[in-house]
């Protein structure tokens, strides 16, 4: 199974982040520290998942390096880590979920898989718009990265969930994804 975002980020948004990257850098390390907490809580949340444990487990720590390396840029630069903002998106997404215990699961994981998905178009965007150098490649390599998490949150669907019900729900949170995104805000930050 494979899926594509139904909305592309709109040029504004670039333009916003490559006006003040400094600020959308304090809030991707914010973004990277908070992937890595969601994996640690879907550890917390499913014990009795031992494929999706090890998973989360595997996916804490990578996007726990990303925190660590997108730190390191900050700190080079002379900028302090700042306080984590609301996150329109994550926000709406979170709105969308379905209740009860099955489809709780699967929403989590296609949710996921969405959010990582538009990571990786929008870090990619971002590779694609900088001059050639060392943040380039930091981006291009976090873009590639992101697109396995998306692969990865829906195989994790695959096998935990019915395959018929995750079609149909991921078309749906597909639609209100693109929705979100269309009526977003431009910030100087991933969304
Ligand atoms: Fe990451
Ligand atoms: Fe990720």
């Amino acid at each position: 199974m494979d899926f594509k975002l139904k909305q592309s980020s709109p040029d504004s948004w670039l333009e916003t982040v490559l006006g003040d990257f400094d600020q959308f850098l304090v809030d991707h390390a914010s973004c990277e520290k908070k992937a890595s907490g969601m994996a640690i809580s879907m550890i917390s949340h499913y014990p009795d998942k031992p494929i999706l444990v090890k998973a989360m487990l595997d996916l804490a720590i990578e996007e726990l390096s990303h925190f660590r390396d997108v730190m390191e840029l900050l700190i080079n630069k002379g900028l302090q880590a700042g306080a984590d903002q609301k996150d329109h998106y994550i926000n709406q997404l979170h709105k969308a979920m379905d209740q009860g215990k099955e489809a709780y699961l699967l929403d989590r994981l296609l949710i996921a898989s969405i959010v990582e998905a538009r990571g990786a178009e929008r870090f990619g965007i971002i590779a694609n718009a900088l001059p050639d150098g060392r943040l380039k490649t930091f981006y291009t390599s976090i873009a590639e990265s992101e697109n396995q998490h998306y692969r990865l949150f829906l195989t994790l669907a695959e096998q935990h969930c019915d395959g018929a019900r995750i079609s149909t729900r991921l078309a749906e949170l597909l639609e209100i994804e693109a929705n979100i995104v269309r009526q977003l805000p431009d910030r100087p930050a991933l969304h």
